[in-house]
């Protein structure tokens, strides 16, 4: 492994070097190295920074790589085992292959009519000096609620909004933290975080103990999930399995989403040149009415700006694995035991392999791509890749003409946004906009 470490403090490590560059650290260690070594206080983490390896882990050896047992032992609350926090391979593929068809592109195609109500209503109320990534987050949660629950009431969705996001800043801290504490600890951080997780399954318990009983269908992904019956193995997903687990995706689908293009609209604001060509787009395909999924297809341009935005700003921007045995690969030694941290915005910015890698340039994503699969990984890629990117890309796409139909983004911050580390990528200022009717 290489061994050049970044400035160093005997106890914390690497720790405060992060705290000041957020997300910069990373990409800061990637230009050292393929697999670099870095220490925030007690925990160690090697950081690859190579498609090679991020191959082999993902994929060819994807079974002795499971997620990081430390963090899944902190994080684990009394609930049942998840798709999400299992280190259990079998257990992990039961769940995964149950889940999945739900999420096929053919089964989220009738989300797409919520999808454009929601953005159309965004688009109403956004006109004005505001937040715009908190203003993406209220709009991605509405639609994550309706198309999962059927969730509709401002009230019910601010309050599950606020008890999903606090959690998520809890768990982030964590993670990083140079001690970290497991959430039996009673700490303030970690009450706060039960009294968010017992509303949070109290409501969503009671809205899926309802519908199982009722039988009455709601056209929702509830719906889909109960109608496949989840059993296979003489084994079934329970209530609290499914409360779970669509849990789990809503924290998966909710500000990812929303930090997307919230990213996206200030790119747009800072390049008007693409931005005219985005609007060009949207106008001959579209026109002044409604767009519907027929109509994403024809509008490569902004299939590109999507994908653009996610190599600069990448919701995931890392994700943590832990080798199970021995292995050399690349000519580098990855001992049993290793804590590893896939660095998903380090291999998105490598001079390696883009050329001027800071820079916005959509047409990079046009014609034939010659880099390696790996280099490239926003949903990561592989049998654990995101389960919701159709979910996701269909949201987008649908999204961005629909707010730019109508609205014109101007960032109104006082010096450029700068990406921070939370649960995903976050923005240092939540990113002012003026937002005028065009
Ligand atoms: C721009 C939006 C999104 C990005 C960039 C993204 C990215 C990712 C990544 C990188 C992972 C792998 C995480 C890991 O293993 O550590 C993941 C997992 C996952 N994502 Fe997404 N995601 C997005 C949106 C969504 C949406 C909208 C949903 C659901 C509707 C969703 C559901 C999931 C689920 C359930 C997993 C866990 C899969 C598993 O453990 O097998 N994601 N996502």
């Amino acid at each position: 492994m290489t061994r050049s470490r970044i400035e160093s403090a005997p106890f914390l490590g690497e720790y405060m070097q992060f705290r000041r560059s957020g997300i910069d650290f990373w990409t800061d260690v990637g230009s050292r190295g393929s697999v670099v070594p870095v220490r925030f206080g007690a925990q160690e983490f090697s950081v690859v920074t190579d498609p090679v390896i991020a191959e082999h882990i993902l994929l060819s050896e994807v079974k002795s790589y499971p997620r990081d047992r430390r963090l899944m032992r902190l994080n684990r609350g009394p609930g049942p085992e998840l798709m999400f926090n299992t280190d259990n391979w079998d257990e992990w593929k039961w769940r995964r292959r149950l889940l999945t068809p739900a999420f096929r592109r053919q089964s989220i195609a009738g989300f797409a009519e919520t999808m454009v109500d929601h953005a159309i209503r965004a688009a109403g109320e956004l006109p004005g000096s505001v937040v715009l990534q908190e203003a993406m987050r209220t709009m991605t949660m509405r639609m994550i609620l309706q198309t999962m629950f059927s969730v509709t009431a401002d009230d019910e969705v601010e309050s599950l909004k606020e008890s999903f996001e606090k959690s998520s800043d809890v768990v982030a801290g964590r993670a990083s933290a140079p001690v970290p504490v497991p959430y039996w600890v009673p700490t303030r951080a970690n009450a706060e975080l039960h009294k968010l997780t017992k509303y949070r399954w109290r409501v969503l318990s009671e809205i899926v103990e309802g519908r199982i009983a009722s039988n009455e269908p709601a056209g929702d992904l509830l719906d889909m999930l109960i109608a496949e019956h989840l059993e296979e193995d003489g084994r079934s997903l329970g209530p609290m399995d499914l409360v779970g687990e669509m849990s789990g995706i809503v924290f998966a689908g909710h500000e990812t989403t929303a930090e997307t293009q919230t990213w996206l609209l200030y790119l747009l604001s800072r390049h008007p040149e693409i931005e005219d060509r985005v609007r060009a787009e949207i106008e001959s395909v579209v026109g002044d009415r409604r767009i519907t999924v027929d109509d994403l297809d024809r509008m490569p341009i902004t299939h590109n700006v999507i994908l653009e935005t996610m190599r600069l700003y990448p919701a995931v921007y890392l994700t943590i694995r832990e080798s199970d045995e021995t292995f050399t690969v690349n000519d580098v030694e990855i001992p049993a035991g290793t804590r590893l941290v896939i660095n998903i915005r380090g291999l998105h910015v490598d001079p390696r392999a883009w050329v001027d890698p800071m820079h916005f340039d959509p047409d990079r994503f046009t014609g034939s791509d010659h880099r390696h699969r790996f280099q490239y990984i926003p949903f990561l890629d592989g049998p654990k890749k995101c389960l919701g990117d159709h979910f996701a890309m269909m949201e987008m796409r649908l999204t961005i003409p629909t707010l730019l139909q109508r609205l014109r983004f101007d960032y109104a911050g006082e010096r450029p946004p700068r990406p921070t580390s939370g649960f995903t990528m976050s923005i240092d200022n939540g990113m002012p906009m003026r937002v005028q009717r065009v």
